[in-house]
């Protein structure tokens, strides 16, 4: 063949491998962590003369913040945590100890089960991180306010005051704060932590899931029988349907429940919330799930980045203790969660976005609150998931 014609047929190959190979994880994960590095950068500095603000979202063109007081008060400094794990670099150090003591006061908050959230991953990654004692005081403070919520009839953690609607209200998101009060009770040596956790979780297997392992937001019990009086949602479609953001906590949470304490059960029930996400029919090819598993106008529902990220971050914690079939389809779902999270429909451009790292969450699209934007928390588990993933392929 003469060198044109040989030219010619390289050039092919290369094209046709180019559209038809995928770029390795490994090298998609190392560049996102960097891109991700250059947001977080710039959003850290951007909110330097606001003392006591936290980045909540971006839309309307602009930086929306709130104090310390909101429940995703600890996802930006957590993600800054992660940040520097990722690069050891002093600055992201600096950074995480700024926006980590804007939160300090949260640790004497008896009002929210959301503490686990706010403290334990900015002081808990940070005190992970950094061994800085002070930061174990303020968390076992926080911890002891969380337990003040927790109502022994019911056997459950409180998540919101009671109202008109719901006496006791639990929400399926509180399993996720229970990482926070397991840490509590290794740290402390006190088991009391730990009994109220063990409460928790079996409580809300009982009676949050159905045979499906589909889950209610919302259960609220009666504080005398110790039964449930209602099964309700607050940011699903339905009372019935399955908010898809409601899933990946619990399914996280069981995860993370089997990790720290071995109960089979708790396994047992991961597997079968994973189980109800991977085979899902409602769970588009890339993977994202839709706001809510039951949305009435999919195929055109919106997407909510930050269930896929928790789904991922949870999916290949998962893959580490199933058999190797099950572990083959959490992580071949979790990779292409990260690789649509990763592509220019969800990964922002650099200096947009508000500095945030993905686009289109829904906070509430039930409350119009907070839809297709960008949510901290989206970020935290994406950046989780790609530690994560490069933690147990690559190192
Ligand atoms: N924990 C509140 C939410 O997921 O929107």
């Amino acid at each position: 063949m003469n060198p044109k014609k040989i030219f010619i047929a390289s050039f092919v190959v290369w094209i046709v491998f180019s559209c038809t190979t995928e770029e390795s994880m490994q090298s998609l994960i190392a560049y996102r962590l960097d891109r991700s590095a250059e947001h977080y950068r710039l959003m850290a500095g951007s909110l330097l003369s606001q003392p006591g603000e936290l980045p909540r979202s971006f839309y309307g063109d602009k930086l929306v913040t709130s104090n310390s007081s909101w429940w995703c008060s600890g996802f930006m400094p957590g993600v800054l945590w992660y940040l520097y794990q990722y690069t050891n670099d002093s600055t992201f150090l600096e950074s995480a100890r700024i926006y980590t003591s804007r939160i300090e006061k949260e640790q004497y908050n008896r009002g929210t089960h959301d503490l686990g959230f706010m403290l334990y991953c900015s002081f808990g990654n940070g005190y992970r991180l950094t061994g800085d004692t002070a930061y174990r005081s303020i968390l076992l403070t926080g911890a002891e306010s969380l337990i003040t919520r927790y109502h022994p009839v019911t056997g459950c953690i409180k998540s919101w005051d009671s109202n008109a609607k719901w006496q006791f209200p639990v929400i399926i998101d509180n399993m996720m704060n229970l990482e926070f009060l397991l840490w509590a009770s290794k740290e402390s040596g006190d088991s009391k932590f730990r009994d109220i956790c063990i409460s928790h979780s079996d409580k809300t297997i009982k009676n949050h899931f159905r045979p499906d392992y589909s889950s209610y937001h919302v259960v609220s019990y009666d504080t005398v029988s110790g039964r449930p009086e209602k099964k309700n949602t607050a940011q699903g479609y339905s009372d019935e349907s399955a908010w898809s953001r409601g899933q990946a906590w619990g399914f996280y949470g069981y995860t993370m429940m089997y990790r720290k304490t071995k109960i089979p059960a708790y396994l047992e029930q991961a597997k079968g919330i994973a189980g109800f996400i991977l085979n899902h029919p409602n769970l588009p090819p890339d993977k994202i799930p839709y706001w809510d598993f039951n949305a009435p106008d999919i195929p055109n529902a919106k997407r909510d980045a930050s269930a896929g990220a928790i789904i991922a971050s949870a999916l290949i914690e998962l893959s580490a203790y199933v058999d190797k079939e099950l572990a083959a389809k959490c992580l071949e779902t979790a990779e292409r969660q990260i690789r649509t999270l990763s592509s220019s429909e969800y990964f922002a451009e650099k200096g947009t976005n508000g500095n945030f790292i993905l686009k289109h969450s829904v906070g509430s699209l039930v409350g119009n609150s907070e839809v297709d934007v960008p949510h901290p928390y989206a970020d935290y588990y994406y950046i989780e998931a790609l530690l994560r993933y490069r933690d147990l392929k690559f190192k």
